[in-house]
C-alpha cells in the first residue's frame, strides 16, 4: 500500500528503548536538556497566544527573529542579514528542507558513522545514498580527512557535519573546520553543518562553518539552547541564492514556523544569554561527574566529550551494545544502544548527561552493579 521509500525507512531506536523502559526508570537516554526555558521566553509565548499571535507567519519566519539570527552570526561574515537566514519547524525540519533541496536522484552523501538518526534516512527519502565516514574511538572522534578523500566519487554531492556531535560529544577544533571546507571546495560538495549544539561547549572551542565558504548551510535550533525542544524551532542559514531555493521546499513542507513560539525566541535574545550559560556550567559539572564515574565501571573506556550533553563510552563485556542496553533497562536504567547511530556505533553506549547529579550517580550505580555481575567482578 506504502511507497518504497516509505518502507525502506523506519522509526529510530532511540524510541523504541523509551517505550519498552519499565515505570521510575532512570533516563539517561534523554536527547533534551531537563530545564526549563528562560523566564521572559516563556511569559512572551504566553503573551503572543494571549494577544492575537496565532496566526500564519512568513515562509522564512518572522522579521525580527531573523534579524536576531543575522545578528549572531555577524561577526563570523559581517555580510550577514536576514536575507542567509530561513526560521524553521526545528532543526529536524531543517535537515530535511537542506535533504530535499540538495541532494538528486542517485546522488552520494558524506554522513558521520556514528551519527545523528535522520541524516541517513533523509539521504534516502531524497533519492540520494548515505556514504559514512567514520569516526571512532581510537580518533578521539575526529574525523580522517584522507578516508574521506577515499570516499569521495563523481556522484558525491554533499558532506553532513556535526559538531559537537550527537552521539559522541566530539567536537572538531578550528582547523580541521578549515581542512573540511579545503576538501569540500575541491570536489565542489555542498557542506550541510549540523550546529544546533553550538552553545554547549566546554573546553573546546566551537568552530562554526559560516564565514568560511559559500558551499554551506548551517542547520540550527533553538531546541537546546533555550530548552524548548517541544516548541519545533530552528533555522538555516545560506548564501542569499540557495536560502532562495532552500525557502521553496521549506514552504512545501511547512508553509510557516510557528508564530508565538518565534516571538517567544526573540524575547529570548533580547533578554540575553545568562540562562544559557547556566545550563552549560551545569551540564560541564555533570560531564565531570559522569567522567570521575564510567571509567571505573568494568569493561568501559571513554573519551572526554568536549560538547553537547552525551558521554559515548565503549562498553566491552562480551556482548552488543543491544543485549547491553536491554539488560541495563530491566534493571530500571534507559540508555541508548551505540548501534542506533551507525554500525560504527556498536560496542558503544549513548549516556546522556541531560539528567540530575543524582540520578547520574544512581543510573551509573546500575551500570556498576551490571558490569561487576557479568565479568563475575
Ligand atoms: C545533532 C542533532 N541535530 C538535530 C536535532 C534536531 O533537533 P530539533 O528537531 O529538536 O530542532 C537533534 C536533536 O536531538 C540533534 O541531536
Amino acid at each position: 500500500m506504502v511507497a518504497d521509500r516509505t518502507r525502506r525507512v523506519e522509526i529510530s531506536g532511540i524510541r523504541r528503548m523509551f517505550e519498552a523502559a519499565p515505570p521510575n526508570s532512570i533516563n539517561l537516554g534523554l536527547g533534551e536538556p531537563d530545564f526549563d526555558p528562560p523566564r521572559e521566553v516563556v511569559a512572551a509565548l504566553c503573551h503572543a497566544v494571549e494577544n492575537g499571535g496565532n496566526h500564519y507567519g512568513p515562509t522564512a519566519g518572522i522579521v525580527p527573529l531573523r534579524d536576531r539570527v543575522a545578528a549572531r552570526y555577524a561577526d563570523r561574515d559581517p555580510r550577514t542579514t536576514r536575507q542567509n537566514v530561513i526560521i524553521t519547524a526545528s532543526g529536524s525540519e531543517g535537515l530535511m528542507t537542506a535533504a530535499l533541496a540538495l541532494y538528486d536522484v542517485g546522488d552520494e552523501v558524506l554522513i558521520p558513522n556514528p551519527g545523528f538518526v535522520l541524516y541517513s534516512p533523509h539521504a534516502r527519502l531524497a533519492g540520494a545514498i548515505p556514504v559514512p565516514y567514520s569516526l571512532t574511538e581510537e580518533r578521539k572522534f575526529q574525523p580522517d580527512l584522507d578516508e574521506l578523500e577515499r570516499l569521495v566519487t563523481r556522484r558525491t554531492r554533499a558532506i553532513v557535519i556535526n559538531s559537537p556531535s550527537n552521539p559522541t560529544g566530539g567536537v572538531f577544533p578550528e582547523r580541521t573546520v578549515d581542512r573540511i571546507v579545503a576538501f569540500a571546495e575541491a570536489h565542489r560538495l555542498t557542506i550541510i553543518s549540523d550546529e544546533v549544539y553550538d552553545q554547549i561547549v566546554y573546553e573546546e572551542r566551537f568552530a562554526s562553518f559560516w564565514g568560511k565558504t559559500d558551499r554551506v548551510v548551517i542547520v540550527n535550533s533553538f531546541s537546546k539552547t533555550f530548552a524548548v525542544t517541544g516548541w519545533r524551532l530552528g533555522f538555516l542559514l545560506a548564501p542569499p541564492a540557495l536560502a532562495v531555493e532552500l525557502n521553496k521546499i521549506h514552504y512545501h513542507i511547512m508553509a510557516c514556523p510557528p508564530t508565538p513560539a518565534q516571538v517567544a525566541i526573540v524575547a529570548g535574545y533580547d533578554a540575553g544569554d545568562a540562562a544559557t550559560r547556566r545550563m552549560v556550567r551545569e551540564f560541564k559539572a555533570r560531564r565531570d561527574l559522569v567522567m570521575r564515574l564510567l571509567p571505573s565501571i568494568p569493561g568501559v573506556s571513554v573519551v572526554r566529550p568536549q560538547g553537547a550533553f552525551y558521554a559515548f563510552p565503549r562498553v566491552d563485556l562480551g556482548f552488543s551494545a543491544t543485549h547491553i542496553a536491554s539488560g541495563l533497562l530491566e534493571r530500571g536504567l534507559i540508555t541508548t544502544p551505540g548501534d542506533a547511530f551507525g554500525t560504527l556505533g556498536e560496542g558503544h553506549l549513548r549516556v546522556s548527561f541531560a539528567n540530575s547529579r543524582e540520578n547520574l550517580r544512581a543510573g551509573l550505580g546500575i551500570f556498576r552493579e551490571y558490569a561487576e555481575k557479568v565479568t563475575g567482578g
